[in-house]
């Protein structure tokens, strides 16, 4: 099968000599069964004309970001969210600056914030500019919010100079992108994903909840399936779109998710709990509404099971990843439930305001940040969106657990 076989992908073009190898890279994009849209930049534009790739790709170039026709047609936002994949081949120095400041002033810098799929790069610039220290530090920050940089490769380049900067040739960055989609990192590998709260009923209409979304763990569930994994979704009460290819079971009660985990565990090689469990429930929850006759009332509430510790002590146990939703003393709470829980890693999130910024995060929000422990590490992932955090936490979990696979398989 083609290696891009149904995916929207948006070719950027920022200005710079390489953009004449664009245009074979648009057809080979559609040889290997991409259908592909192109957005350039004005200076791209002084190198070779939207006209080339509207033929090439079957699509009106866009160019405009504040253009009526073409925002009428298909505006930038649009544009983000029928993408798969961006791709942005050649770019440039100044366009990798403008990336890691977060500017958003002409149609291209927009999508590129706007989106929130993987997003490549392919640099391409003289080899002073590409060693230049502001485009190295540049080029780390992207790479650090999880964008993929291709290349730049090294040899003779159009100015006469003799390094690196070289836009990477059309078939290795197409094979580079096709990585994206099927990396298969975590190929043939299971994977449960517990997320959202859990409803525990106090009467018919009354429950013990909490401010979970769900957003954590259904970004991981999407980031698992991206990295070729099968995932199941154990979810509580949540209103998120099931991820593409995803199995999702769904439950209330923090009982019905311990069946639910039990019921697949067999199966499973990585469990990550990412779910807000309620640690208490009702004792005696009512079978008809409760009735306003008393000035107080009090419900009496008895300890629920512990899915991850109960997942991390069985018998046959997976590689097990657990959540530490934490108010304070982060890490000295986070590493006493890895070793309480018997944990192969957890991930600890600050739940609030921080006090840098004042924005939500964990909890019921776009963003998050979080610090990573195991046995003898850890490693920060930095403030970013849930989307792009999922990812680079897949990544960090598929390394430990596939080198805690050669060490059983050593020891064997
Ligand atoms: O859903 P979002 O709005 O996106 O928010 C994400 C999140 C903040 C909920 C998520 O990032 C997170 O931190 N999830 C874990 C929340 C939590 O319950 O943390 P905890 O420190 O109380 O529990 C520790 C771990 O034990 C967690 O992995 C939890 O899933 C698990 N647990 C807890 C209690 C219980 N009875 N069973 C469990 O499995």
């Amino acid at each position: 099968m083609k290696r891009l076989h149904g995916k929207n992908i948006l070719l950027g073009i920022t200005g710079g000599i390489a953009a004449y190898k664009s245009a074979e890279l648009t057809r080979r994009l559609k040889d290997a069964g991409a259908d592909v849209r192109v957005a350039m930049t004005r200076a791209a534009t002084e190198f070779v004309t939207p006209l080339t790739f509207q033929a090439l790709s079957g699509h009106p170039v866009h160019t405009e970001l504040l253009d009526e026709s073409s925002e009428a047609g298909m505006g930038h936002i649009e544009l983000a969210r029928w993408a798969d994949a961006i791709l942005i081949a050649p770019t440039s120095a100044n366009f990798i600056a403008k990336l890691a400041q977060g500017r958003a002033d002409d149609l291209l810098s927009t999508i590129c914030l706007a989106t929130e799929v993987p997003l490549a790069f392919a640099p391409a610039m003289n080899q002073a500019m590409w060693n230049d220290l502001a485009t190295q530090a540049n080029c780390k920050t992207l790479r650090q919010r999880g964008l993929f940089q291709f290349g730049p490769a090294s040899g003779e380049q159009a100015c006469g100079e003799i390094g690196e900067g070289r836009m990477m040739e059309v078939p290795e960055l197409i094979d580079h992108l096709a990585d994206c989609f099927e990396h298969g990192v975590l190929q043939a590998v299971n994977v449960m994903i517990t997320a959202g709260p859990t409803y525990e009923p106090i009467d018919p209409v009354r429950f013990i909840g909490n401010r979970s979304s769900g957003r954590m763990g259904y970004a991981l569930a999407e980031a698992a399936r991206e990295a070729g994994a099968s995932v199941t979704l154990i979810s509580g009460p949540c209103h998120l779109a099931t991820p593409d290819k995803v199995q999702r079971i769904n439950v209330e009660t923090a009982e019905q998710m311990h069946k639910a985990v039990f019921d697949h565990l067999k199966e499973c090689n990585i469990f990550i709990a990412a779910a807000a469990v309620a640690d208490y429930k009702p004792v005696d929850a009512k079978k008809q509404k409760i009735k306003k006759d008393n000035e107080s009332l009090n419900l009496v509430l008895e300890r629920n099971p512990d899915i991850l510790s109960d997942v991390a002590h069985s018998k046959t146990r997976p590689f097990v990843v657990g959540f530490a939703a934490e108010t304070e003393n982060i890490e000295q709470n986070a590493q006493s439930k890895l070793q309480r829980k018997n944990l192969d890693m957890i991930a600890a999130n600050f739940v609030g305001q921080t006090e840098n910024n004042k924005q939500d995060i964990g909890f019921n929000s776009e963003y998050n940040a979080l610090q990573v422990f195991w046995a003898n590490g850890s490693s920060t992932l930095e403030l970013t969106r849930k989307s792009v955090l999922a990812r680079q936490l897949i990544q960090l979990i598929t390394n430990h657990y596939q080198a805690h696979k050669k060490d059983e398989k050593n020891t064997a």
